[in-house]
C-alpha cells in the first residue's frame, strides 16, 4: 500500500467512525424526542439502546482507524440534520424517523452485508456486527414510524404523505458524499464501498424494501 494510499482509507475509516458516534448522538435525541411524543417508554429505551450500539460501533471502527493512523477527535456539538419539509413538529418527527431510520439504517446494513463477503477476513467480525445491528435499528423504525403515524391527524397524514419521497431521497443522498475512492478494489478489501456500489445498493433497497412497504401502509404511492 502506497502512503497515499493508506492515507484515504485512514480519511474513509476515520469518517465511518465519526459518523458512528455522530448517530448516537442523533439517536439518542430522537430516543427523548419519541417518548415525550408517543408516552412509550419501551420505544424510548429501544432507541437509546441503539444509540449505544452506535457507539459501539464508533468503538469497533476505532480499532481500524488505528490500523492507519491516528484516531480522530470527538466532536462536542450535535450533529444538525437536514431540514425537515414540515413546519409540524408531530409531522417533522416522522420525517426524522424516515430519513435516519427507515431509509438510513436500511441502506447502511444493505451496504455492510455486501461489504462483508468482499473484505478482508480480519474486517469481516467488525463489518457483520455493525450491518446486523443497523438491520434491527431500521427494524425499530418501523415500530416507530407506526407508533408516529398512527397518531397523526388525517390532514398531518396527508401533509406526510406528501413529503415521504424528497424525505426517502434525502436519505438516499446522505450516502453519497465522501464516497469516492480513486482505489475501488483496495477499498472493497477495507469494507469500503464505491459510489457506484452505493448507488445500486440504495436504489435496490428503496425499490424492493423500503418503497413497498411504505406503499403498504398507504405512505407513499409510486
Ligand atoms: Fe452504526
Ligand atoms: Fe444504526
Amino acid at each position: 500500500m502506497t502512503p497515499e494510499q493508506r492515507e484515504h482509507l485512514h480519511a474513509r475509516w476515520a469518517g465511518r467512525t465519526r459518523s458512528e458516534w455522530a448517530s448516537s448522538q442523533v439517536m439518542a435525541r430522537l430516543a427523548d424526542e419519541v417518548q415525550s411524543a408517543t408516552g412509550d417508554a419501551s420505544l424510548g429505551d429501544d432507541l437509546r439502546r441503539a444509540a449505544d450500539d452506535e457507539a459501539h460501533h464508533g468503538d469497533l471502527c476505532v480499532a481500524v482507524v488505528q490500523q492507519l493512523g491516528p484516531v480522530p477527535e470527538r466532536s462536542g456539538t450535535l450533529p444538525g440534520l437536514p431540514p425537515a419539509r414540515s413546519a409540524d413538529p408531530a409531522v417533522a418527527l416522522v420525517e426524522r424517523v424516515l430519513f435516519l431510520l427507515v431509509t438510513g439504517e436500511a441502506i447502511a446494513s444493505a451496504l455492510l452485508g455486501q461489504l462483508a463477503q468482499t473484505c478482508r477476513d480480519d474486517l469481516q467480525p467488525t463489518i457483520f456486527r455493525i450491518a446486523v445491528d443497523e438491520s434491527r435499528h431500521a427494524q425499530l423504525g418501523w415500530r416507530v414510524l407506526d407508533t408516529l403515524v398512527g397518531r397523526l391527524s388525517p390532514a398531518q397524514r396527508a401533509e406526510l404523505v406528501t413529503h415521504v419521497p424528497a424525505v426517502v431521497g434525502m436519505g438516499v443522498a446522505s450516502f453519497r458524499s465522501q464516497l469516492t475512492t480513486p482505489w475501488p478494489e483496495l477499498a472493497q478489501q477495507w469494507g469500503l464501498a464505491d459510489q457506484g456500489m452505493t448507488e445500486a445498493v440504495a436504489r435496490k433497497v428503496i425499490a424492493t424494501y423500503v418503497g413497498p412497504e411504505l406503499g403498504q401502509r398507504g405512505l407513499w404511492q409510486r
